[in-house]
Order: C-alpha cells, then structure tokens, then sequence
C-alpha cells in the first residue's frame, strides 16, 4: 500500500492547517491512501529517557506510521514566530528513529499574515534535515487559504486553492514514484 501520512500543526477546532490536511487527503490520486494522524495532542512530552523500547504507546504508534507511509505531508500555524510545540514536540520524537530517512516531504502553508510564518517553515526544514528527510521542493509551497474559504464541512472549495493544494501532491507523490 502507497500511503502518505498527513500531519497539521494545529490541534484547535476549526483548524485551518487540518483543513489544508483533509483537503489535500482528498486531492490525493486515487492510488494514494491518505492517512491523517491524528495523535498530536496525545504524545507525551519528548524526553531522551523514555526513548528507548518499549517506547511510550502514542510514539510506537506514530514511528509505526511513518515508517509505513511513503511520504509525510505537513500544514503548520506559526506561534509567536515558530511552529507550535506540539509539532516540534512530534518532530524530537522522530530524531531518535529512522523512520523518516529519505522520505519526500512535503507541505503547504497556508499563512495569509505577512511574513508568511516563514520562521516556521525554515525550522521545519531544518529539524526534518535531522531526520534525512527529504523536502520535495514543488511539494512545499505557500499557498495563503483565508479561513472563510473553509467550508462548514472542514474542506476547502475554493478551485484555485484546490488546484493550488493538488500541484503539491502531484509533485509529492512523484517524488514516491521516482
Ligand atoms: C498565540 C498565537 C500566536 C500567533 N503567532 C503568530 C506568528 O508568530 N506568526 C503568524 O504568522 N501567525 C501567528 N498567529 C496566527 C496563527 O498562526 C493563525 O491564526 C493560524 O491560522 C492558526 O492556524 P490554525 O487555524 O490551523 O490553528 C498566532 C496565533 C496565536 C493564537
């Protein structure tokens, strides 16, 4: 199974990096199976002396599901000019496996402010570089989505965006098939 393991930044409802995430689930092509983690709120706080096996429940669970993925997918809000702990708490579990190495990478960030939150990105690749991840360039983009483009049902419908969203899937999902 192809799969592609979405992540948002963002644990707050009404999210719309996790809008970002379930429209991109479903712009994936049809031979791609999405699969949105949904764990971000539940890790524990990373700490070196619990890595180590048997790793706490919710860590075996997410290196299991990126090391059955083939690619990872991120959205991520910018907080006080970086990504929000908790992805930064996810991304420090990762550090201690290989799950993630050489894995394309990719995201779309949909900050409408005027920076961008292009700290956070930047760090993005930085820590994911720890990792030997592998950023896909056409499939990180900056795609600005204001939150009245979210519909009621979380996704977003606007056709510019959605062609936006799905340029950087096809690239990603390119990457997988190189
Ligand atoms: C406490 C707080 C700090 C924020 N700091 C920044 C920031 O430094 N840079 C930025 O671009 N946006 C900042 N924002 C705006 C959020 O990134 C923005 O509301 C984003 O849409 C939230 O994403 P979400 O809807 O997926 O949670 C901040 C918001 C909050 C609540």
């Amino acid at each position: 199974m192809v799969s592609i393991l979405m992540i948002s930044g963002s644990v707050r409802r009404g999210s719309v990096n996790s809008a970002v995430i379930a429209t991109a689930a479903e712009l994936l092509p049809a031979d791609m199976t999405p699969v949105i983690y949904s764990g971000l709120a539940d890790l524990p706080h990373f700490n070196p002396d619990l890595d180590r096996e048997p790793l706490p429940h919710k860590v075996a669970e997410l290196r299991r599901m990126i090391g059955e993925s083939s690619a990872l997918f991120f959205s991520s809000p910018e907080y006080a000019g970086a990504m929000p702990g908790a992805l930064k708490n996810l991304l420090e579990w990762t550090v201690g496996g290989t799950e993630i190495t050489n894995k394309p990478i990719g995201w779309v960030n949909p900050s409408t402010m005027p920076n961008r939150a292009a700290e956070t990105y930047a760090s993005l690749r930085i820590v994911l570089s720890y990792t030997d991840a592998n950023p896909v360039d056409q499939a990180c983009v900056d795609v600005p989505i204001p939150r009245s483009l979210i519909g009621e049902d979380g996704i977003v419908r606007d056709e510019a965006i959605r062609s936006a969203i799905s340029h950087a899937m096809i690239a990603l999902v390119s990457a997988v098939r190189l």
